[in-house]
């Protein structure tokens, strides 16, 4: 079952360039950093309320995100929605025709399982659903 919405992800194109602005507005006060190597992602991320804002940076010019931003500049990248049981929302999507991206759960940042919607079925929004790995 989708539970709430986990974080949004913000493509940008350099984290050190960007991170000053989002600390301007947010005053966080804790700043979680990781690469994942397997999506290509630098990411720095921080708490508001209840939701993370995760500012993503591409390790290299032919990930995903570089493409992204490519093509349609820096911006909302997409919204992960945090999930109870990943592998079997994932079942009942692709039941209901919607296009994944990833069938099966990959590995994200923040120890979470996580797999894409296609957008192309969403209405253009790329949704992501993501469950903790060590739950
Ligand atoms: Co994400």
């Amino acid at each position: 079952m989708i539970e709430a919405i986990d974080h949004i992800g913000i493509a940008v194109k350099d984290l050190e360039a960007s991170l000053p602005l989002f600390q301007e507005i947010f005053q966080p006060t804790d700043i979680h950093r990781e690469t994942v190597a397997e999506q290509g992602v630098h990411i720095a991320s921080f708490k508001v309320g209840e939701v993370l804002l995760e500012l993503t940076a591409p390790t290299s010019d032919d990930c995903p995100i570089a493409k992204f931003i490519a093509k349609k500049g820096e911006g909302i990248h997409h919204i992960a929605f945090r999930s109870d049981g990943i592998g079997a929302d994932l079942q009942r999507l692709s039941d209901a025709g919607i296009r994944l991206v990833n069938e099966e759960p990959v590995d994200g940042a923040h120890d979470m399982k996580v797999a894409f919607m296609h957008p192309k079925s969403t209405n253009g929004v790329l949704m992501e659903l993501c469950q903790s790995a060590l739950s």
